[in-house]
């Protein structure tokens, strides 16, 4: 089970947003969810619809009144369960203060939900105090969302910092991914802000960034997840496209996956930019990706790096009777599919593969940020 802390000190960096369409786009791939809400303003259960403010939750289970099971909604969203928040949480960190063992509470709260659930996700509250310190000692993995401005980096350094700490003390191995949000490079100052954060980032950065939208707070607004109430805006194609990169980074074949996208990228060993770059925009990179038994004669390429028009921005060789495609795309996690012979299949030598919207299978492609 992969239990995964959504956490940043900062306020409004888009955890809560995070959390619920991470769960429902998991929950929508047939994972096992349990979303925890952490934050005593209970916003991630707003956001999932319950709204009753005296919905019991972790306070009642970290004063003993009640247990874990208890308080779990089943079937919040498809897939996905919910432990709420209401705001006696708050009153939580007084009471844990003076107990021993006082940061692994949680830990051993949540330890016989291991054969219940793929993964749980905990959305932490906007400070570092004893709720998230639980939390990052629950985590088998961090993500941090960033919202592109000043002090973002800031924020990051004190989150890497506790997280050091706690490593050295429960000699644990807590590994921080930062995952940009509410990302729009209209303007000049957002594109040098970015660049910025993703030169000086101190963790980890997922390929994936989510973008802007007002599609956003209107679903948090109605209770809905993003691939409910929107699920052609930009955000929620990012989450879907997130939700594959965690998917894929928790099973093996992504490695080899990971390893392919840059050894071919090294073998190429093309310009690097391998387009005209302006200093804003991330490095493309170049893709070859070789099929050497496929037998067919015509062999096409669709996937989200060329908006899914077959061979678009695609150019294909033939060497040797090898297929060779080969195209650019900027780091990021890219699903695709193959038109062999005019009939639509998942890529036969590529083990990541994700279900898609229409019942079939596409490929996972990792582009990765750095060699
Ligand atoms: N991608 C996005 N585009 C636009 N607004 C967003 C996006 N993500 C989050 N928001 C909005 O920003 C605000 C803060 O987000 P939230 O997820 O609650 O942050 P946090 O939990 O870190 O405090 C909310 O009003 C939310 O609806
Ligand atoms: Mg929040």
């Amino acid at each position: 089970m992969h239990i995964i802390a959504i956490a940043n000190q900062k306020g409004g960096c888009g955890k809560t947003t995070t959390a619920i369409n991470l769960a429902a786009e998991l929950g929508r791939r047939e994972q096992r969810v349990l979303l925890m809400d952490m934050d005593p303003q209970g916003h991630a259960s707003l956001g999932l619809g319950i709204g009753e403010r005296d919905m019991p939750g972790l306070y009642e289970v970290f004063s003993d009144e009640m247990s874990l099971h208890e308080v779990v909604l089943s079937d919040v969203a498809q897939g996905v369960d919910l432990v709420p928040a209401n705001i006696a949480l708050a009153a939580v960190e007084p009471l844990l203060t003076n107990q021993p063992g006082r940061e692994r509470q949680l830990l051993e709260l949540t330890e016989p939900l291991n054969e219940l659930y793929d993964y749980i996700l905990i959305d932490c509250p906007p400070s570092l105090g004893l709720l998230s310190i639980n939390a990052l000692r629950t985590a088998t993995q961090v993500l941090a969302p960033v919202e592109p401005g000043v002090y973002a980096l800031e924020g990051i350094r004190q989150l890497r910092d506790i997280v050091s700490l706690l490593e050295e003390k429960y000699q644990v191995d807590l590994p921080i991914a930062a995952v940009l949000t509410m990302f729009d490079g209209h303007t000049r100052f957002a594109q040098t802000i970015t660049r910025e954060i993703r030169e000086q980032l101190p963790v980890a950065l997922c390929g994936v960034q989510i973008r802007h939208t007002v599609r956003a707070r209107e679903s948090a607004y109605l209770g809905k997840p993003l691939c409910d109430y929107a699920p052609a805006s930009t955000a929620a194609g990012d989450y879907r496209r997130l939700a594959g990169e965690i998917l894929a980074a928790s099973n093996k074949p992504t490695e080899t996956l990971m390893d392919r996208g840059i050894y071919l990228a090294r073998e190429e060993s093309l310009e690097e930019p391998s387009m005209s770059q302006t200093s804003e925009k991330p490095v493309r990179r170049m893709i070859v990706l070789t099929f050497s038994d496929l037998e067919c004669t015509r062999l096409q390429l669709a996937g989200d790096f060329n908006d899914w028009i077959p061979d678009q921005n695609v150019e294909t060789r033939n060497v040797n009777g090898h297929w060779q495609k080969v195209f650019t795309a900027e780091p990021g996690v890219y699903e695709y599919r193959l038109l062999v012979d005019g009939k639509w299949q998942a890529d036969p030598t590529n083990p990541c593969e994700i279900p898609n919207e229409l019942g079939g299978i596409n490929s996972l492609l990792q582009v990765p940020v750095h060699h």
